[in-house]
């Protein structure tokens, strides 16, 4: 059954209820327009909010939808059961997308008992300002609803956050995830069932949010190995997982594997539901995480004491956000924030951003505590004054891709270093021209200069291009984004060059000083360029340390037709 909103509605929002194995009934909230900037919405394909019940003797409901879709949530709800019979509300964890309408959902049904980690009970007594009844669970604990549902809870912390619990149903095989193994993709296929078209939005998916927590969910996949065989996944965002399940679970085991192994971590220590520290403290992980530097992540306002020493006795970066100073945030965050600064090492590289939360600590007495106690500044200090912008989030991500690479510095030198030199000096006969790539998305612009640029088919026309995965502009890359190939022009090439070789800080402006004009695709143009090709991204193919990007070309012209393309001519093949 589909509803839609009123057609008056600005964006388009729909809900969809089905049926999804005995006596479990899928509520889809459809969010088909959702374009706010979230770091994880990047490739814009909407998404849905999935909220599911099941009916053994007794009900459960597993999660809500988010408060966008109050009417349109509660009129699918209502149409598939009788609120007043639900039992248990089951709650995976407090992000108000998907727990944002238990308040209402608990005004129709009173009576029903929620079921939360210990944690998300202290964070809902927050939001319901009511009396509701509870039931704390932890890993392995189970519940009993009649007619074989037997639901199991599988604690997985930091999927994404602090409190996220799984739930097994032992009737139906399905596992009930919420954030994890989503993806941020809205359509009517309520399933996987074309990989091909999911697989882009469901690796950014996990590159965003899963990436950063990549011990945790390779912790996570060792509990839920434990349970008997999983027939679905019933995620929280996009499409459920059936058709493709092994596939896809196997890809977040391989690919956090691969993060998990690095040499190199840093603790980013955040404060959950303050201010803007959640989405910020994500951006400076995704940063992070692009230097294949393992990322873990810790909530100062449920941090254990004796977790916050160990992980801090074996990062090598710390990320830490200002903690409040006033209210019940405070302090829920004051002993982890003293264990932390006990427990610092000289030499660990340390980066400091704002949370406007309100009460935030002046950011400069943190900076000067932790320069006295012998750490180094990873990236400047991020003030936030207002509401975090788009260009915010930008300059987040790149402030952590600047501290995992300063941290990985000497490796890379060594491991340069140590290659054979014949074989580095043929590698480096291999020659490539010399591009300039300009990204626009929405408000924010990049710019990279590349060499690794080559045609890959003629029809349609399309090339492809390296970009090392620590790239700023790898960001705007994504399947589906739209860039401009600027070809630089030789012996008038060296100014561009110079001026796109420069290391610029975090969120700064690559195109000051540098005359431009806007393609049809919205990226800007390098007037003093030989020629230009608007682009678009088809598919990516991850190369150890780049991607390979492939893009079809849509159109382009040449400034100068005498002119001819400028070579970048190497002497080894071990960088650029
Ligand atoms: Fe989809 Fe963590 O909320």
């Amino acid at each position: 059954m589909v509803v839609a909103a009123p057609v008056t509605q600005e964006k388009r929002l729909t809900t969809q209820t089905l049926e999804i194995a005995d006596n479990t009934t899928a509520l889809r909230s459809l969010d088909w327009d959702r374009d706010r900037f979230d770091i994880e919405f990047g490739l814009q394909n909407g998404t849905t909010y999935n909220s599911y019940l099941i009916r053994g003797e007794k009900v459960a409901l597993v999660d809500t939808s988010h408060e966008k879709f109050r009417q349109l949530y509660l009129d699918a709800l209502t149409g598939a059961i009788d609120p007043s019979t639900i039992d248990y509300i089951v709650v995976s964890h407090t992000e108000p997308d998907h727990s944002g309408l238990i308040p209402d959902v608990l005004k129709l049904a009173p009576q029903a008992i929620v079921v939360a980690s210990k944690v998300a009970i202290q964070f809902l007594e927050d939001l319901v300002h009511q009396p509701f009844e509870r039931q704390i669970v932890k890993n392995s604990d189970k519940l009993d609803l009649g007619n074989g549902h037997v639901l199991e809870f599988v604690m997985a912390p930091n999927l994404h956050w602090p409190d996220t619990l799984f739930t097994y149903d032992a009737k139906t095989g399905i596992l009930y995830t919420c954030d994890a193994f989503g993806m941020h993709y809205c359509s009517e296929d309520s399933f996987d069932t074309n990989l091909q078209a999911i697989e882009p939005d469901y690796r950014f998916y996990y590159e965003c949010l899963m990436a950063p927590n990549a011990r945790s969910v390779l912790s996570a996949m060792k509990r839920m190995d434990e349970l008997p065989p999983v027939t679905t996944i019933a995620t929280g965002h996009g499409p459920l997982l059936r058709h493709h399940l092994q596939t896809l679970t196997q890809n977040y085991r391989d690919w956090s594997q691969s993060k998990a192994k690095a040499e190199t971590t840093v603790a980013v220590f955040y404060v959950s539901d303050y201010g803007y520290s959640d989405r910020l403290s994500q951006a400076i992980a995704r940063g992070i995480t692009k230097t294949e530097v393992a990322v873990e992540m810790m909530d100062l306002k449920v941090a254990d004491p004796q977790e916050v020493n160990e992980l801090v006795g074996r990062a090598q970066g710390l990320v830490i956000c200002t903690p409040p100073t006033a209210g019940a945030a405070a302090t829920l965050t004051k002993a982890a924030l003293g264990t932390l600064v006990a427990a610092v090492k000289d030499k660990q590289v340390v980066g400091l951003f704002e949370a406007y939360g309100g009460d935030d600590e002046p950011i400069d007495t943190l900076v000067n505590r932790f320069r006295d106690l012998g750490l180094a500044l990873g990236f400047e200090p991020i003030r936030i004054k207002q509401t975090p912008t788009d260009q915010v989030y930008q300059l987040c991500e790149e402030a952590g891709t600047d501290l995992g690479q300063l941290l990985n510095r000497d490796r890379k030198i060594k491991a340069q270093k140590s290659l054979n030199s014949d074989l580095e000096k043929a590698l480096g006969r291999l020659s490539g021209g010399l591009y300039i790539i300009t990204a626009q998305k929405g408000d924010v612009a990049g710019a990279m200069l590349a060499s690794w640029v080559v045609q890959a088919s003629l029809e349609p026309l399309g090339f492809s291009i390296a970009v090392a995965k620590d790239r700023a502009i790898e960001s705007l890359m994504q399947v589906g984004d739209r860039f401009v190939l600027n070809v630089l022009e030789e012996g008038k090439h060296l100014g561009l060059m110079k001026h796109f070789l420069k290391r610029f800080a975090p969120g700064a402006d690559r195109f000051a000083g540098i005359n431009t004009q806007t393609a049809r695709n919205g990226a800007p143009i390098l007037t003093d360029a030989l020629a230009y090709l608007e682009c678009q991204v088809t598919s990516r193919m991850e190369c150890s340390d780049h991607w390979v990007v492939y893009s079809q070309v849509t159109a382009g012209r040449v400034s100068n037709p005498e002119g001819i393309t400028a070579v970048h001519h190497r002497k080894v093949g071990t960088y650029y």
